[in-house]
């Protein structure tokens, strides 16, 4: 089976509505459109007086409808919304919330969105207090009733200069509510996932620290897959210099106990634990309050390392109780004999699977944006993935967690 992220040849409909904030949402769709999507927009009257039809065409590379007269887009509307796996409004004026909410149908945009069985999301831009005003309110009160999703509006500066609750939500997280949207109908919908990554730190005194050279990008691809097949996603995560995926529970953490007592907690009632952190296996017997001076020579050698806690072991024993997490999958570092070392790690640590990186092979494992891996159940080699990119490489993952999930 071949790799398909979530975006790609989704038909996302993009109704744009009379707002300053439409020049935010033509990079929108073009962030749409290089993530695969199909992206057709339907401007309003009032939104041509702020962007053209050219400029979303030029980044879609797909006609733009404007217009309910035209003789050729008379039914358009009843196939723009048929065809729609979403529709996103983006930016929503109080206008046209108020619209919507009544149910009335006189623009191209409007009569689309009564006649649109997809779902709907909205995301409002307004000024001054409108979306506060209990008109707005009671209308978006009455989309909601009826299963339209909303995301935003955020607080900020507002473009008459004033600050408060109406910005449009920047195109990142309107993307990210998208792919939330479209993922509703994922295979580990409603499902529990818990993921962890990163390094962890273990402090030697309060300037220096233990900890090795993970990223975290695996496990954060990890995270964003989950979230993309719909599942309900708990982070784990060690010191990252990259943003954790929007829409996840985030729980940073330090040190591998913190990493651990987050996971058990976490675990508890979980459908899936994908355990990808690169935790520190030793930390200092003794840790110092104070910068140890150059001077302090003795503690070099009284520093003594002492193992921490094996999460998964931990994890292990919980589950042999409780029976969560009901699938579990480890990741195996190695330098050497992958396959016979992970064999080893999968049985002593309870997996269902384990993903087997040789670290030193060309553009694999730490500080990479590519990776290949070894996926071992008890039953053998599941899958040989191939050197891609780490995104790919966390959907095959999911792909695999997912099916054992569903039981088939
Ligand atoms: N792991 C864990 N707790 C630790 C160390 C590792 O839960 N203290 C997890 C990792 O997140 C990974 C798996 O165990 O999913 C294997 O990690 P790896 O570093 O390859 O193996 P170790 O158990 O540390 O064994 P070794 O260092 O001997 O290879």
């Amino acid at each position: 089976m071949t790799t398909v992220t979530l975006l790609q040849n989704k038909r996302i409909l993009l109704g744009v509505t009379g707002s300053i904030a439409c020049y935010k949402v033509v990079d929108l769709a073009s962030k749409l459109t290089q993530a695969g999507a199909q992206v057709e927009v339907i401007l309003t009257e009032a939104a041509q007086q702020f962007v053209t039809p050219l400029a979303f065409r030029s980044v879609t590379g797909q006609p733009v409808y404007t217009s309910m007269w035209d003789l050729a887009d008379h039914v358009r509307h009843v196939g723009l919304a048929e065809n729609a796996d979403l529709f996103v409004i983006a930016p929503a004026t109080a206008h046209t919330l108020a619209k919507l909410a009544y149910g009335l149908a006189d623009n191209l945009l409007t009569v689309t969105a009564l006649a649109a069985r997809c779902p709907i999301l909205v995301a409002p831009a307004m000024d001054g207090g409108m979306f506060e005003h209990p008109a707005t309110q009671a209308n978006v009160e009455t989309l909601r009733q009826r299963g339209v999703s909303f995301a935003g509006p955020v607080t900020g500066r507002m473009a008459s200069g004033l600050s408060g609750l109406g910005r449009m939500m920047e195109p990142p997280e309107l993307l990210a509510h998208i792919r939330l949207s479209l993922a509703q109908k994922g295979p580990l919908h409603g499902r529990k996932v818990v993921v962890t990554t990163g390094p962890t730190r273990e402090a030697i005194d309060p300037v220096r620290f233990i900890s090795n050279r993970s990223t975290g990008k695996q496990g954060l691809a990890v995270a964003q897959a989950a979230l993309d097949a719909g599942a309900d996603v708990t982070l784990i995560y060690g010191p990252l210099a990259e943003p954790v995926p929007y829409g996840v529970t985030a729980v940073p953490v330090h040190t591998t106990q913190e990493m651990g007592e987050a996971t058990l907690t976490a675990v508890q009632n979980a459908d899936a634990l994908f355990m990808v952190a690169a935790v520190a296996d030793f930390r200092p017997g003794t840790q110092s309050d104070r910068k140890i001076k150059k001077t302090d020579e003795a503690w070099g050698l009284a520093i003594g390392l002492e193992v921490t806690l094996d999460i998964l072991s931990a994890v292990k024993e919980q589950r042999e109780k409780t029976g969560y997490p009901r699938v579990a999958l480890g990741f195996a570092a190695e330098t050497h004999d992958a396959f016979e070392y992970g064999r080893q790690k999968l049985l002593r640590k309870g997996l269902n699977f384990i993903a087997v990186n040789d670290v030193l092979a060309e553009g694999v494992g730490f500080e990479h944006d590519t990776n290949r891996v070894l996926l071992l159940s008890s039953a053998g080699v599941v899958e040989e993935i191939p050197l891609q990119s780490k995104t790919a490489v966390a959907e095959r993952l999911v792909y695999h967690v997912a099916k054992t999930l569903n039981g088939s």
